[in-house]
């Protein structure tokens, strides 16, 4: 079993799909970031897994026909400028009766309790910085259209509304905030008093053990889609 895990940044998800797969399996997580890659190196060895490695490339150059058995990316899409040519590469990258997963996030569904200044301010600088370099902060939603897009047919879709209170997520808001913070800067959407004050504001709410971090009603905090490829062309309901 080889699973690739495209953008897989700083996260955890190729450790747990590692420990899924283990013993016989090989997970292969790749990013352009060569810092996060360097300090996943630390961790799985600190760990102890020895069924992953690591890659560094641009996903936009990426093709690998045939290679694995699940390919799988989360919160990578909003990046990319053509996500569409994505999703075909790593349908082309599967072997018959493998599977692709895509994960990723629609913006708009994100609300909080009580009212943040600081978080307003995220939502609202994410997105634009996500804009001004090719990305989309709704890339949720449109999946099942990438999908189709693709010549993906019936992919299968869901809707992740997740509520975060006292848990790791609700610091995903403040963390994207700070990693993003040079962009928002660079792109002139704020000052660095406004970008501190916001960071300050957000920071306050993250360490309040009850606000609260949600999904709206009917709006798609993360989208998810997957297909299965059956030995002939085409896809279908995995
Ligand atoms: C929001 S993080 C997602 C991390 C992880 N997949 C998760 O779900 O926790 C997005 C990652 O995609 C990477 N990325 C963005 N564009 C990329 C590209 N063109 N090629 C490779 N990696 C890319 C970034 O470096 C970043 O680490």
């Amino acid at each position: 079993m080889r699973r690739f895990d495209l953008g897989r940044g700083g996260g955890e998800i190729t450790f747990e799909i590692a420990r899924l797969i283990a013993p016989d399996g090989v997970v292969t997580g790749v990013d352009m970031d060569e810092v996060k890659l360097a300090l996943a190196r630390d961790v799985a060895v600190d760990r102890g897994i020895t069924n992953v490695e690591f890659r560094a490339l641009n996903v936009n150059t990426w093709d690998e026909p045939v290679a694995y058995d699940v390919v799988f990316c989360r919160f990578l899409l909003q990046h990319l400028s053509q996500p569409v040519a994505l999703l075909r590469r790593m349908w082309a990258a599967v072997r018959p009766g493998g599977v692709i997963v895509v994960e990723d996030a629609d913006f708009d569904g994100w609300c909080c309790h009580p009212a943040n200044d600081g978080f307003a301010f995220f939502l609202r600088t994410y997105s634009e910085v996500l804009a001004r370099w090719g990305g989309d902060h709704a890339t949720g939603r449109k999946l099942y259209a990438y999908f189709r897009d693709a010549g993906i047919a019936d992919p299968d879709v869901g809707l992740v509304t997740p509520l975060h209170i006292a848990d790791d997520g609700k610091a995903l808001a403040l963390s994207t905030l700070e990693a993003t913070a040079d962009a928002i800067l660079a792109e002139g959407l704020a000052t660095e008093t406004e970008l501190a004050t916001a960071r300050a504001q957000l920071a306050a709410f993250t360490a309040d053990p009850h606000s609260l971090i949600a999904g709206a009603a009917g709006l798609p905090a993360v989208g998810a889609a997957r297909a299965l490829k059956n030995s002939g062309a085409g896809g279908r309901v995995a």
